[in-house]
């Protein structure tokens, strides 16, 4: 299987854990375009969606999938989202595709996350990926100035806004032993929006696909 391939059926086993007659929570990326598109089987099944970008709620809606202000819903049941590293602890690095702010928003609301991913993304140690961190444009400088104090050599996103309208510092060369208490300095850092570290907030379920199809990890 190709890795999109494994994306893809890890994206449509996450099929299992959505009920009949609730909202949604849907991240984003390549593996969440997988899971859109198979929402869009059952969509006369579920109310809609709550999504986490605009890349992510022009695809749903391209479906006819109703799209929820996050403010107007009173909960969310299930969050399926992917992940660009994850560990045994289900924690994960998000945020390569800028949409990490929302989606740890929406994520927060759900009482179940589901993550969604194929097997090159777990990871012993998260931090060979590239560790986002959403910034407030005027800090941009600043933040990056306490980012290497902790121990990390941040690179500027170019070209890249969010739908936030902020900016992205990319953290490289980071072995993070304590995902917890990095998220937690990092969040701490005065500009800084979030950081891409969903280890309070880790996930709840994790399926992989592999050349062996999707299997659930827990
Ligand atoms: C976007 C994300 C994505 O979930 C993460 O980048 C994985 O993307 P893909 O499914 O394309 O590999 O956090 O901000």
């Amino acid at each position: 299987m190709t890795q999109d391939e494994m994306k893809k059926a890890a994206a449509i086993k996450a099929l299992d854990y959505v009920e009949a007659d609730t909202i949604v929570g849907v991240g984003t990326g390549s593996t969440v375009n997988h899971f859109i598109d198979a929402l869009a089987t059952i969509k006369d099944k579920i109310v809609g969606a709550v999504s986490s970008s605009e890349a992510s709620t022009q695809r749903l809606k391209s479906y006819g999938i109703e799209v929820f202000d996050l403010n107007n819903v009173d909960g969310i049941d299930v969050y399926v989202d992917g992940a660009d590293e994850v560990n045994a602890h289900m924690h994960m690095i998000k945020g390569g595709g800028a949409a990490l702010t929302r989606e740890k928003i929406v994520a927060a609301v759900a009482k179940t996350f589901v993550c969604i991913a194929d097997d090159t993304k777990q990871v012993p140690v998260l931090g060979r990926f590239p560790l986002p961190v959403e910034v407030i444009p005027m800090a941009r400088s600043y933040v990056a100035r306490e980012l290497v104090k902790l121990g990390g050599d941040p690179s500027y996103r170019t070209g890249v806004v969010t739908d936030n309208g902020n900016v992205i510092l990319d953290v490289h060369n980071l072995e993070i032993i304590d995902p917890i208490a990095l998220e937690n300095s990092i969040n701490a850092i005065v500009g800084v929006v979030t950081n891409g570290l969903f280890a309070n907030r880790a996930a709840n379920v994790l399926i992989i696909g592999s050349n062996e199809g999707a299997k659930i990890i827990k």
